[in-house]
Formats: structure tokens, C-alpha cells, sequence
């Protein structure tokens, strides 16, 4: 829907030729009105003042309103306007493109602390000025989001902002707003839609002229929420939590976007939730974000596609604060007697439930992910990458982002092979051989083992090379034993 719409409604870009301030201005006179009346109040200001910080901020309040009056809530506005440019020109030495070049999201939060700038303003200055790709959501935007059914009824403006991210690419988001603005001025109007006319009326959940069956349920009571759309409606029934989880592949290859600070957020909160021994919580999550570090982790660990995640979160098992804990309490614990094996045990369990929580979590946001066991492999260097004192052990890497790739399911045994009931059942050499003979036919379909890692190999010998006894891996396990020894993660 959101395709056709960009398509049928292309506009062009309105502050290709107004400096970063003047779009700010701009921006601010727009709030409550519509484009004439911001037009005209904008040429009123620029005949009488010069648009730039100095200017504004000396300019006589009563002069700003007169200039502006045409595009209403004028006592507000002056004052803002007057005010922005002086903190501008006293924090920034009147250069807003010294905030813009900043990182998005630091530029955001630097832009949001102005007064009379929300998040759309910000984001009209980051997506118009600064290029950035992000959607700023203006009433119309939010307003046919709601309707597509893209978000709830209820989602505030990050929510729309981020799931309309999440469905448009990078390069067509800038246009997408824009369009979104005209169709919701020309077609989905408030507070009437002309749905007759409306080139997605045959699919929209809110249309008035299609099958009532089609629209969004709007009693709570047996809603099916989407999680790939975030949506109540029920046009995506497959989207459940669980279906997704059905159709979940590892994914090793991202779109360059960056996951919003928020969502980050969301994901960590998820892993933390995850169920632990005892409220142990004997774990450290280290997001890596140092170019340097990553491309290091990534030759430490042979699995060089870390270094182009947008999210590398390293998920550690932290001996070191359990022990910090218990010492602070005057506690003679087990493991101070090398004793605890439960404790050590659990604690690598309940890591990697944070992890996988992590994981379902991204995966229920329309990210991708992929798990990094190499880190477990190359913990020595891989500590000393990160500095890590003794007793913080790197367990797992968990790459996230957007995918670039859609690949196939990845064959699994029967569930009849895994799952017995009441007593356990011995695999037959049958159910062997079908499933290899089934897993590398499914492989080598994918093309799995040439994409990712440029070897010519079917599933059984890559099994057989991963577990082969070699002098390496003797040399190598010696060498682990010795790190978890010191770090106080023996199991043995
Ligand atoms: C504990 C663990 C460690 C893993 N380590 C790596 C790794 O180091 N590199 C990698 O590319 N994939 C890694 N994976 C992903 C597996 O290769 C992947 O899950 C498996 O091939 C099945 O594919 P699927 O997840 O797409 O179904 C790991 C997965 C888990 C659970
Ligand atoms: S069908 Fe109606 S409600 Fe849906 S997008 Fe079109 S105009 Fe808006």
C-alpha cells in the first residue's frame, strides 16, 4: 500500500534551497497551520529581517508577531523563534549545522532540548537538511499511518516513526513522508476519507467501501496483535509472535541503518527479563560499538560480518560482580572453595537465555540476528580486546540489525527424533542417514556454506570438520580450560 501511495503521489522536496536555520524557522511557523499561511508568514519575516540566529534573537518580539501573523499562534511562536535563535547563536556560535553534522541521535536529543522543537521538527531538520534517513511524522503522516493499519490506533509518534522505518528503505523514506502528506491532504482526509476514490481502498483495513471482514477488530478482547506490524488488524495473521518465530533464520547480512536507540533498549530490557537461578543475574551485556574493537573481534573470531551489524551486543557471564556481591555481604560462598558448580552452570544458562530473549525480542521488531559462538572460542582474545578484568567471561555475540538477506529455513530433525514421550527412544541409523541426506540437499539448495563462508561442503562433512580431534583443538581446549580456570568459570 505504502508503495503505491509513493508512487501515485510524488512530490517534491520543499527545503532544497533554505538553509538548516530557515527550515527551522520554517518548521516552527508551520506547527498548527497549513503550507500557504507558513509561506506567507515566512517571506513577511525574511522582507523585514534576516533569517539567521543574530538577527532573530535581537529582532523586537512585537515585530516578530507582526511578520508572522499570518500563520497563526503568533504570541507563541514569536517568542519561541526569538528564543531558539539565541540559544543557537549562544551555544552554538549561531551554526545549527554544527548540530546537524553531530550523530543522529545525539543531534535529536540536542534539537528536542530547544524550545517549541518536538520530534517532528527535529526529524524535518535531520531528514531535510542533514539527509538523514528518517520519516518525520507530521498529522497526516500519523494520521494515514493509523488507518493502513501500519500502527495502532493508539501509537504515538516514535512507535509510527519506527515501524514506518521499519517498511520503507532508506532511500525512499524522505519521499514516502512527502507523499504521505499529500495523499493524506488530497485522499485520506480528516476527519471524512474519500475511500471511494482511494487507490488502496481494496486493502486497507480502515476503508469504508470494502468487506466489513477485513476490518480492524477494535475490541481488546481476542485482538491478535502483529508484531512485524505492530498493528491490531487482522489482515496480518501470520505475523503472530509465534509464526514469526517459526519462519526465524540467523541473519548475517544488515542494511547499513542504524536500530533506533529505543528499540536497542527495548531488545536489552527483553534479555533482561529472561528468567534466571535465583536472581543470580550473573551477567554483563557490552554493546560494541568501536569500529576498531569490532573489526578485532571480528578476526579474533574468524567471523568477519560482526564488523558490519549495526548492534554487536557481547553477552558475557560475570563471576567477577556475583563474587563482588557475595564479599560485600561477608558471605563464605561456594565458589571462594572452588566449590558451585550449579552456580557457574546456571549462570552460562541463564546467559544464554538473556541472549536468546534478546534475539526473540529483535525478531518480534522486524530485526535480524545472528548469534556468535566464535566469541566462546576466542575468549582470551577477545577479553583482552575489551580490557576485561579476571572473571568476566565472553560467552556469546549477538549481531543485530535489519536484514539484507531472506534466506530458507534451515533444516532441523524431526520432531520425532527430539521429542520422546515418557521414556527415551534410541535414533535409528535410518532416521540418520534421511536426515543428512535431507540436510545436505537443503544446504547445498541455499547455497549456505559458499555464501557465507566460501567453502564447497555439504552439511555432513561440515558436521565432521567441526568435531574432528585434531592437535589444534587439544592445543586450543587445554588453553580455554586454563582461561576458565583463571576466571573462575571451571566446570571441572
Ligand atoms: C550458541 C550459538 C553459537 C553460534 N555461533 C555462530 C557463529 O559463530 N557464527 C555464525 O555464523 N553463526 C553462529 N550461530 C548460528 C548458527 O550457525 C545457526 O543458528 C545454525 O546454522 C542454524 O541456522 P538458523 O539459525 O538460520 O536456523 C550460532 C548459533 C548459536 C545458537
Ligand atoms: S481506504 Fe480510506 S481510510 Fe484507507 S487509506 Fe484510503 S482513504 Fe484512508
Amino acid at each position: 500500500m505504502l508503495g503505491k501511495i509513493l508512487r501515485r503521489y510524488p512530490v517534491r522536496s520543499w527545503a532544497g534551497s533554505a538553509t538548516s536555520f530557515e527550515t527551522l524557522v520554517g518548521t516552527i511557523l508551520s506547527q498548527n497551520t497549513n503550507d500557504l499561511n507558513r509561506d506567507k508568514a515566512m517571506s513577511r519575516l525574511k522582507s523585514r529581517f534576516e533569517i539567521t540566529p543574530k538577527a532573530l534573537s535581537q529582532a523586537p518580539i512585537h515585530d516578530l508577531i507582526e511578520c508572522i501573523r499570518p500563520a497563526g499562534l503568533y504570541r507563541v511562536k514569536a517568542p519561541r523563534i526569538k528564543e531558539v535563535s539565541k540559544i543557537i547563536l549562544d551555544r552554538f556560535g549561531g551554526d545549527l549545522d554544527s548540530i546537524l553534522e553531530k550523530k543522529p541521535i545525539e543531534a535529536r536529543s540536542i534539537l528536542t532540548e530547544l524550545p517549541g522543537v518536538g520530534y517532528k521538527t527535529a526529524d524535518v531538520l535531520l531528514a531535510f537538511v542533514a539527509n538523514h534517513p528518517t520519516i518525520p511524522v507530521d498529522t497526516h503522516v500519523m494520521r494515514a499511518s493509523k488507518r493502513l493499519g501500519v500502527v495502532r490506533r493508539n501509537a504515538g509518534y516514535e512507535e509510527t516513526r519506527l515501524a514506518l522505518e521499519r517498511l520503507v528503505p532508506t532511500k525512499r523514506r524522505i519521499r514516502m513522508h512527502l507523499s504521505l502528506i499529500r495523499f493524506g491532504r488530497e485522499i485520506c482526509k480528516a476527519p471524512t476519507p474519500l475511500c471511494p476514490k482511494c487507490l488502496v481502498n481494496r486493502t486497507c483495513p480502515s476503508s469504508t467501501t470494502r468487506r466489513t471482514r477485513l476490518r480492524p477488530r477494535r475490541s481488546a478482547r481476542g485482538r491478535r496483535i502483529c508484531y512485524q506490524m505492530q498493528c491490531y488488524c487482522r489482515r496480518h495473521t501470520l505475523s503472530t509472535a509465534v509464526e514469526m518465530m517459526l519462519k526465524r533464520t540467523s541473519i548475517r547480512r544488515f542494511r547499513r541503518d542504524a536500530v533506533a536507540e529505543d528499540a536497542l533498549n527495548r531488545i536489552l530490557l527483553a534479555g533482561q527479563r529472561a528468567p534466571g537461578p535465583g536472581g543470580f543475574q550473573a551477567y554483563t551485556l557490552i554493546i560494541v560499538d568501536d569500529a576498531e574493537k569490532l573489526s578485532k573481534i571480528g578476526e579474533a573470531t574468524r567471523q568477519r560480518f560482526i564488523a558490519k551489524a549495526p548492534v554487536f551486543i557481547l553477552v558475557c557471564v560475570d563471576i567477577r560482580r556475583f563474587r563482588m556481591i557475595l564479599d560485600h555481604l561477608g558471605h563464605d560462598y561456594h565458589l571462594k572453595h572452588g566449590e558451585g558448580l550449579y552456580a557457574k552452570l546456571f549462570s552460562i544458562v541463564e546467559a544464554s537465555m538473556v541472549a536468546q530473549n534478546m534475539a526473540t525480542a529483535a525478531l518480534l521488531m522486524g530485526l535480524g540476528s545472528c548469534f556468535v559462538g566464535a566469541v566462546f572460542y576466542a575468549m582470551k582474545d577477545v577479553s583482552e580486546v575489551l580490557d576485561f578484568p579476571q572473571g568476566v567471561i565472553p560467552l556469546l555475540g549477538l549481531c543485530i540489525g535489519y536484514p539484507e538477506e531472506s534466506p530458507p529455513l534451515r533444516p532441523r530433525w524431526p520432531l520425532a527424533t527430539i521429542v520422546h514421550r515418557n521414556k527415551y527412544r534410541e535414533i535409528t541409523t535410518e532416521e540418520i542417514d534421511n536426515y543428512l541426506t535431507l540436510a545436505d540437499e537443503a544446504m547445498k539448495r541455499e547455497g549456505y556454506y559458499q555464501k557465507y563462508s566460501r567453502r564447497e561442503t555439504t552439511y555432513t562433512e561440515h558436521l565432521k570438520w567441526k568435531t574432528q580431534a585434531t592437535e589444534w583443538i587439544s592445543e586450543h581446549d587445554k588453553s580455554a580450560r586454563d582461561f576458565l580456570v583463571q576466571n573462575g568459570l571451571a566446570l571441572t
